[in-house]
């Protein structure tokens, strides 16, 4: 499903990201990057999803002397995302310290496509794009085969029943 969002947050979220581009960790490269965005469908404790406000999470980027283990700012706003109780991304802002759009990575694309789905919209520098203009034809958890089946350790101690499904504990966003 499309969803629009006003000018209002999508203000809100370059604010954010302007604010959290100033905490990165980046003395190799010297970019400071922020990420910001909209989340809904945050689970409650029992799994269910509320339809309480969309929130919004945050994340940049943390170098590294390896340069290879650096990590975008995109990770850590998903790793926020999780640490927070999980949910959907709708919409999603990049920027530098001073608010100019950034571009996904390549990668991050990957990672956004994960928690946001092909709707995602993305804000660049020529406007709002969805996230499946900017990884068409993306591999994602439906390319996978159904999840391994375990054997339920009580049905092996009786002798029979089939095995059970290893559910994770939050599902994937399905496009
Ligand atoms: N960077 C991000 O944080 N996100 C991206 O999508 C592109 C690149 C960071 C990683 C590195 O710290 C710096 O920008 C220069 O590549």
């Amino acid at each position: 499903m499309g969803w629009s969002v006003d000018d209002r947050s999508w203000e809100r979220l370059r604010n954010a990201a302007v604010r959290v581009a100033q905490s990165a960790y980046a003395p190799y490269s010297g970019l400071r990057v922020g990420a910001a965005a909209l989340v809904v469908d945050t689970p409650d404790a029992e799994g269910r999803t509320t339809g309480d406000e969309p929130w919004v999470v945050v994340g940049c980027n943390v170098e590294n002397a390896s340069y290879g283990l650096t990590l975008c700012a995109e990770c850590g706003l998903v790793s926020a995302l999780h640490a927070r109780g999980g949910g959907r991304l709708t919409a999603f802002a990049c920027v530098d310290a001073d608010g100019r759009p950034l571009a996904p990575c390549g990668r991050c694309r990957q990672l956004l496509h994960e928690h946001g789905g092909p709707d995602l919209l993305v804000a660049t520098a020529d406007g709002v794009r969805r996230l499946a203009e900017l990884l068409p034809g993306a591999f994602g958890p439906l390319d996978l085969p159904a999840p391994p089946r375990t054997p339920d350790p009580a049905a092996v101690a009786a002798g029979d029943s089939p095995p059970t499904e290893a559910a994770p504990p939050s599902g994937p966003v399905t496009p």
